[in-house]
């Protein structure tokens, strides 16, 4: 893969630069305002030879099936485009995702693909980036900043539909009646805020459902099984459905309900999010009733928006990816065609 463009001509730290090319060539004065805060001048307009185009990535970690399949996209597809992927894993630390982006910034890569662990606190390492001239592409998760011009793009399924369409479907099966209990995502991030919201809005017009316990599973299986062990103690007898916002806790949730010797898809409802194999491998054998996809296959969206962003092109803010919702119903028929 040719560096498509190795220099970066303007943002506020290149603006003299920026006047010099301006001065002399208005063709590429036009691709300097083609993307707020950064252009570059493409290794072929020197001569030089053409160079792997570099790109950092920050990763949160690895909490869930979801989260290394989106991984392995990303690595497999900077790998058939021979591009240079330097690869951060923060293991679920917003402070080392941070660093990486620093280091990412001091390493003058061509473009940052960011999957951001929670949506506050990103300003201040934002505007470093975008001060350097180097695009950031937000994949899977949003954030909150008050200048949206500090990141290019963000791909990213849409949470709030994916808690709703959970909803629609539990509420269905619940026959407009029940308790259920929640494990939410991660605290403070994107899929946790807006999954919640989702699903709340999606049982609000049923007064017979309540969900009477809510708690964190960290989206992770470990952390599902232990909460649901305590919400299964704290409320014998009364716990009709489980929402889990990832099937990593579903599935430890399913482990809890048959340790205390309960039948789970039966006894006790559960719906959940991402549509793993493993989830499908559940459904099939009859101990989850449903799970909301959540595409996590992101890279080749993801180093498409890098070719155009580095190449001066405008993005659309938002690239929404679409799901769908499987049940029991169809997953013995489609589980072989699952990707992940
Ligand atoms: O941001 C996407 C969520 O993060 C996935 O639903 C979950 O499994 C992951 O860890």
């Amino acid at each position: 893969m040719p560096r498509v463009a190795s220099t970066f001509t303007c943002g506020p730290s290149r603006g003299v630069f920026a006047s010099v090319l301006i001065v002399s060539c208005a063709v590429v004065a036009a691709c300097v305002f083609a993307l707020p805060g950064c252009s570059k001048k493409s290794s072929s307009d020197s001569g030089s030879d053409p160079k792997a185009l570099i790109v950092g990535f920050s990763q949160i970690g690895a909490e869930s099936s979801w989260r290394t399949a989106e991984t392995k996209s990303i690595r497999d597809e900077a790998k058939k485009r021979g591009i240079d992927l330097r690869f951060s894993d923060a293991q679920q630390k917003q402070e080392n995702q941070i660093k990486a982006i620093n280091s990412f910034i001091a390493q003058k890569v061509d473009a940052i693909i960011l999957a951001p662990i929670v949506e506050t606190g990103w300003e201040p390492v934002l505007k470093q980036a975008f001060a350097a001239g180097i695009p950031v592409i937000l994949v899977d998760r949003g954030v909150k900043v008050s200048d949206d011009s500090l990141y290019t793009s963000l791909i990213a399924s849409d949470f709030v539909a994916e808690g709703r369409m959970a909803a629609e479907w539990l509420a269905n099966a619940l026959g407009g009646t029940g308790n259920i209990v929640e494990l939410q995502g991660t605290p403070g991030s994107a899929p946790a805020i807006d999954r919640k919201k989702g699903f709340e809005e999606g049982i609000a017009p049923h007064e017979g459902i309540r969900i009477i316990r809510s708690q964190t599973g960290e989206f992770t299986r470990a952390k599902g099984k232990e909460v649901m062990e305590a919400f299964l103690k704290s409320a014998p007898g009364q716990i009709n459905a489980v929402y889990a916002h990832n099937d990593d806790m579903a599935l430890g949730a399913i482990q809890a309900i048959e340790d205390a010797g309960l039948k789970p898809g039966k006894d006790i409802l559960i719906v959940s999010i991402d549509g793993v194999r493993g989830a499908f491998e559940a459904m099939v054998a009859g101990k989850l009733n449903c799970t909301v996809e959540c595409n996590p296959l992101l890279g080749p969206a993801a180093f498409d928006a890098v070719a155009k962003a580095v190449a001066g092109e405008t993005l659309p803010k938002n690239i929404v990816v679409q799901d769908r919702v499987f049940d029991q119903s169809t997953a013995a028929e489609v589980i072989d065609s699952r990707e992940y």
